[in-house]
């Protein structure tokens, strides 16, 4: 029998993750944001969580940020479909401010509820490298309390994939200013051009995953 391909096994995750009501954001969110791109990308990302665009439209990194993360792909000569994108929590952690909803970063228990289906995507993608945008990705994916200022730009071998490094979140690139901002923004081009390379590498490294012999 043929293997089910990449794309009807995460479609089929998707649906379940549709209804997921493990933790309190399923009460304020519009949809679930579960992933968007090339299944069969050896080049993974993984954010925060969805803000306003993303639950409105149900796809991740669709909103300011998402713009900075397209151009800055794009600079690195990448496109969506050369990448898999999806977050550490799929529904929108959110803020009441008064009158206003805002974003906010998820909750340690928010990230622990969520966690089954970033392993789970990740167990069906395969990703060769995976790209953290942030300290919360970089905590879930390379080690608890890991420090952007120090540990930035480096490869890690994970459990997830063989390769793992953590860049800057796009989000926060667009709070800085100057030279800050222009600095931090060559980073994350820099940083997904390791990313590439690092891909071109690992495919010619024999493979070994975390979830060889799980049925
Ligand atoms: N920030 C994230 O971390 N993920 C998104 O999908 C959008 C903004």
């Amino acid at each position: 029998m043929e293997p089910e391909s990449k794309t009807i096994r995460l479609h089929a995750l998707a649906e379940r993750a549709a209804v997921c009501r493990a933790c309190a954001l399923c009460e304020t969110r519009t949809q679930v944001v579960f992933g968007d791109g090339n299944p069969e990308a050896p080049l993974m990302i993984v954010g925060e969580g969805p803000g306003m665009n993303e639950d409105a439209t149900g796809r991740p990194f669709v909103g300011r940020a998402g713009q900075l993360l397209d151009a800055c792909l794009k600079e690195s000569g990448i496109t969506r479909k050369h990448v898999y994108i999806t977050n550490v929590v799929r529904c929108r952690p959110t803020l009441q401010e008064g009158a206003s909803i805002r974003n906010r970063p998820p909750s340690a228990e928010e990230i622990h509820a969520c966690s089954s289906w970033l392993q789970q995507t990740i167990e069906i993608v395969q990703p060769l490298v995976i790209l953290c945008l942030g300290a919360p990705a970089a905590s879930a994916i390379i080690h608890k309390g890991f420090k952007m200022t120090q540990e930035r730009g480096q490869w890690f071998a994970t459990p997830f994939a063989s390769h793992a490094m953590a860049a800057w979140h796009p989000a926060y690139i667009l709070r800085q200013h100057g030279e800050v901002f222009e600095a931090a923004r060559r980073d994350l081009v820099h940083d997904i051009e390791a990313a590439r390379l690092k891909v071109i590498q690992a495919r010619r490294e024999p493979q070994t995953s975390l979830f060889d012999g799980v049925e």
